[in-house]
């Protein structure tokens, strides 16, 4: 691993140095963007992997990829529809029929700012895909988790838990006006608080949790941005590399926070953290964009009051 872990930092420099031969691994949404990027390093690195995704043919196509890439034969693909709870719980029991451990669990698939829709289950979009779908995946694989303790969940937040704390009024946009931004701001900082939730819950029992904001990264997630979405993202002096205040990542740096939050040897004995270059961010006034977190994204009682919601919607208790 390299000295100075920051911003720049590649999911493969995490990687450096370390063997993780024998470690398994689970990335959500891993055939593509950050996923495949932190599915890679963790393979490259000798770690069995599995990606779970929705779609057969992009699975069995990153499966190839990411075999000839690492030159590790052990990579699985598995079919998962977060945005469907009986997926879920398919998927889980199917996992635990072929896997009887687990090492990592990478929260990492999710949408952003999709206009108003809704899963199989009724829940708006962005709630039920981020939050929920990985809420009942972590609860359904702890047995797994726990016989491979020591492990780690890593959620993938987001700097955009800035766009919203949780709407507890209104989880699912039923009677407020749908605004994409808010929608997408909720579920990140759900996924916060779930790091929160399971960190707390079962620390004792060898599962350390952690939230991840990976960065601003070009990739899929923006395909349902609007021109006018992304000149708001403009300023007039914005330099290469850099897209007005924002600092673009490439995609190989952008999956380091994840990879580092999994297996990292500076974290042993931590957990409940939200996570972002490489290090534990600060909490921040609301306001302040570049960097940190809000109070409410990290915050207990908010945390234990989703948990709450959170099992009654999808019929899981702890
Ligand atoms: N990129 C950024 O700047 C950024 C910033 C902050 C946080 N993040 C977070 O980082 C994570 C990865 O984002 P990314 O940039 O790598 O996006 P991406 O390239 O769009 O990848 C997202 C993955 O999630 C999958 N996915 C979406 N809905 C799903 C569902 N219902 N069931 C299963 N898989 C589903 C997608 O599969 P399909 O191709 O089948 O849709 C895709 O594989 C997300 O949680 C995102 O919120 C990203």
């Amino acid at each position: 691993m390299t000295d100075a872990l920051g911003a720049t930092t590649t999911a493969m420099d995490v990687v450096k140095g370390r063997d993780l031969t024998g470690r398994r691994a689970l990335v959500t949404g891993g055939y593509a963007g950050l996923g495949y990027e932190t599915a890679r390093a963790l393979a490259s690195a000798g770690a069995e992997v599995v990606i779970a995704g929705r779609d057969a043919h992009k699975l069995k196509a990153a499966v190839a990829s990411l075999s000839e890439a690492t030159g590790n034969p052990h990579i699985h693909g598995m079919l998962l529809d977060l945005a469907n709870l009986a997926s879920v719980r398919q998927f889980a029991s199917d996992f635990q029929a072929r896997f009887p451990k687990l090492k990592y669990l990478i929260n990492n698939a999710g949408v952003m700012a999709c206009p108003l829709s809704r899963t199989a289950d009724g829940f708006e979009m962005q709630f039920g895909t981020n939050h929920l779908g990985h809420f009942l995946l972590s609860g359904l694989l702890l047995p797994v988790l726990k016989a491979g303790q020591p492990g780690r969940i890593v959620f993938l937040s987001s700097g955009g838990h800035k766009y919203s704390p949780i709407n507890f009024d209104d989880l699912n946009f039923e009677h407020t006006e749908y605004d994409k931004w808010k929608a997408y701001g909720q579920s990140k900082t759900a996924n916060a608080l779930c790091a929160l939730g399971f960190d707390r819950r079962y620390r004792d029992q060898g599962i350390r949790s952690f939230a991840v904001h990976p960065g601003v990264i070009f990739t899929d997630l923006a395909r349902h941005l609007t021109e006018e979405d992304f000149k708001a993202f403009e300023s007039k002096d914005g330099k290469e590399g850099q897209r007005g205040k924002l600092v673009i990542k490439t995609v190989e740096q952008g999956a380091a926070t994840s990879v580092w939050a999994a297996i990292a040897k500076e974290l042993r004995g931590e957990g409940g953290l939200y996570l972002e270059d490489c290090h534990a961010a600060q909490q921040v006034e609301e306001g302040v964009q570049s960097h940190g977190y809000y109070e409410y994204a990290m915050n207990p009682r908010q945390s234990d009051r989703l948990w709450r919601f959170s099992e009654r919607l999808v019929g899981w208790k702890s």
